[in-house]
């Protein structure tokens, strides 16, 4: 009992720490299996007619504390949107990783807005931050395993620099595009296209 009895606060904190590593491991560990059933061609799509609005829903309550946290406001644009023919899990892993890093790359005070368009049998999903950008050396590199830009800022923020190509993979499974634009300083901004249910 190095900390005190059993049921000092000490206790709560550590334990509540190694819940936090425990799932951040866990998610790691999801992503390289993920990369590798997608670079092996054997994750499949099970597409379904979906609500795109309902999982930038979901996946914006994961991402609420964080970006409270950081002070970082989130601000559901999408608007009601017509179906999209897309496999659930893999829509919310984009929405998620692309979420997490527009909060995760923006500094207090910022904001990140997700918006969204039908056209040409195409739904196109926007995820825009007023973040630390990415330089234009960087940008096209961006999207491939493990490439990261290094910064003051992306320091104190470790991530393993799967996020993105997995999202990209998955995108493209579905035949979409998934586009990254960034200003240095000004901020980022994230586009994936899914089809539409009607459509295709
Ligand atoms: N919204 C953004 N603003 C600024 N830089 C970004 C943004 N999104 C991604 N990046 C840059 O692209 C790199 C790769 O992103 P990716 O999501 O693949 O990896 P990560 O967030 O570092 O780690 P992981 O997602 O695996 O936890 C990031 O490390 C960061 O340098
Ligand atoms: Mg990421």
């Amino acid at each position: 009992q190095l900390f005190g009895p059993l049921g000092a606060p000490k206790y709560d904190e550590y334990a509540t720490d190694i819940k936090a590593s425990g799932e951040h491991l866990l998610d790691v560990i999801n992503d390289i299996l993920d990369m590798s059933k997608i670079e092996a061609g054997r994750l499949t799509l099970e597409l379904e007619h979906l609500d795109v609005a309902d999982a930038v829903r979901d996946a914006l309550r994961l991402v609420a504390g964080r970006a409270d946290i950081a002070q970082v406001r989130l601000n559901n644009e999408i608007g009601v949107q017509p179906p999209v023919l897309a496999d659930k899990r893999a829509v919310k892993q984009v929405l998620l990783n692309l979420l997490s890093n527009a909060v995760k790359f923006t500094e207090t005070g910022g904001e990140v807005n997700i918006t969204a368009e039908a056209s040409g049998g195409w739904l196109k999903v926007a995820v825009a931050d007023t973040g630390i950008g990415i330089p234009a050396a960087h940008l096209s590199k961006l999207g491939k395993p493990f490439e990261q830009v290094e910064s003051q800022h992306s320091k104190k923020h470790k991530g393993t620099g799967l996020g993105l190509a997995l999202s990209r993979s998955l995108v493209e499974m579905h035949e979409g595009v998934l586009t990254i634009e960034s200003d240095e300083g000004v901020g980022t901004t994230v586009t994936f296209t899914l089809p539409l249910a009607a459509t295709h």
